[in-house]
């Protein structure tokens, strides 16, 4: 009898040293670990969000973590632990099915782009295989006093009634914009992605600001320029240009993008928009800048194939009227 006890016991005192040594103790350190520079606090709209996104299951098929090697660079500069002070415990995830949400907030701005996607994944992103939030929405004949009806594209939004998020849905989405890393100054972590020096939003290509291309040496490559257009801008602009109507404006036409001049065109993906009135229609939806995460060429592949599809017909641009663009603004 006395030996069974001993040996229990021991295994117990074991196991109290293992757990305190690798879950109690790190636990401890880490939640003693100080902010991030310009890291807040969630609001309690936020947090209620947050709610939402573990209940539902969502950091099953996404991370909130960069690691520090090249192929998370997509998503932006790698997280540090002063990221999470607020966000204990935290939501790491260890599957992707979808992309990592760490700086969602930063390429994904738009409140409506996010409804309409949780709404219906498909409406916006024709090939995703990630399931609807309906049960989200509500609804209703006629909108209640104080509520914006989610402009969901026709083909996927019910045959009658307005579609309006519940509560969980907006506070959700507030989570989700609240998703954006903050720049740290001279951060660099091993794995050669090197730091991010400017707040370096993550869109979906690998992209440093690269050196000046010579005068002359740069050629449109349709390939790329398309490519480039499907991963940073077809979730809201849509492959065929389309646009989303009521929400994203078209490019297809538009007055910006078939013009001779190219400065306005040029300036909205460097510097973002929101609230300018594009042919005759207020958009309340916001377009993320893109000056952080594409360099001069990329900008002007994008552009120029804007410029060349879709029955537009306008002058192309080069490299370095991006880059004269991007000097003005700073
Ligand atoms: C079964 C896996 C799965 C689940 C569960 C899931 N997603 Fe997704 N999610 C995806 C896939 C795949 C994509 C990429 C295609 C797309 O954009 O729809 C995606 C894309 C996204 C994006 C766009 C990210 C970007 O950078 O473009 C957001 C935001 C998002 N999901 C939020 C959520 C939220 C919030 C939940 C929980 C309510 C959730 N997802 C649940 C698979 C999933
Ligand atoms: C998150 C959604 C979103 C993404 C991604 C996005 N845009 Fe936009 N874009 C918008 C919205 C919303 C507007 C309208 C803004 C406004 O009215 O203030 C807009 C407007 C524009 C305009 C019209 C400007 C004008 O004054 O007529 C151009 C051109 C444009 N975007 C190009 C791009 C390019 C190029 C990309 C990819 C590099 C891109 N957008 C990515 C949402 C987006």
């Amino acid at each position: 009898m006395k030996k069974l006890l001993m040996i229990a016991g021991g295994a117990l005192g074991i196991y109290i040293v293992i757990v305190m040594l690798i879950a109690v103790i790190p636990a401890i350190d880490l939640s003693m670990t100080p902010a991030g520079p310009e890291v807040k606090p969630l609001t309690a709209l936020q947090a209620e969000g947050r709610d939402v996104f573990v209940a539902e299951g969502c950091s099953y098929c996404h991370t909130q973590q960069v690691r520090p090697i090249p192929q998370d660079k997509v998503f932006g500069r790698p997280s540090a632990p002063g990221d999470f002070a607020y966000q204990t415990p935290e939501l790491l995830g260890s599957e992707r099915t979808g992309p990592d949400l760490t700086n969602v907030g930063a390429s994904k701005p738009s409140d409506v782009w996010q409804y309409i996607h949780l709404f219906d994944p498909r409406a916006v992103v024709p090939e995703s295989i990630m399931p609807n939030f309906k049960f989200l929405f509500r609804v209703v004949d006629q909108l209640p006093p104080g509520e914006t009806a989610v402009p969901v594209p026709a083909a996927f939004a019910p045959a009658t009634g307005k579609v309006i998020p519940t509560q969980q849905a907006k506070a959700l989405v507030a989570y989700l914009l609240s998703l954006k890393q903050t720049p740290i100054p001279g951060y660099t972590m091993n794995g050669g992605m090197g730091g991010a020096t400017t707040a370096a939003p993550a869109a979906t290509t690998a992209a440093a600001p690269s050196a000046p291309v010579p005068a002359g040496a740069y050629r449109f490559d349709a390939a790329t320029g398309a490519s480039l257009y499907a991963a940073n801008c077809s979730a809201c602009h849509q492959a065929g240009g389309e646009g989303i109507p009521g929400a994203f404006p078209p490019l297809k036409g538009n007055a910006a993008v078939d013009d001779a001049d190219p400065t306005l065109h040029i300036d909205t993906v460097l510097e973002g928009a929101h609230g300018v009135t594009i042919g005759g229609v207020a958009y309340t939806s916001v377009m993320p800048p893109f000056s952080g995460q594409l360099s001069d060429t990329q900008i002007a592949d994008i552009i120029n194939h804007e410029r060349s599809s879709w029955g537009n017909q306008a002058k192309s641009v080069t490299p370095a009227e991006v880059a004269a663009a991007r000097a003005k603004a700073h």
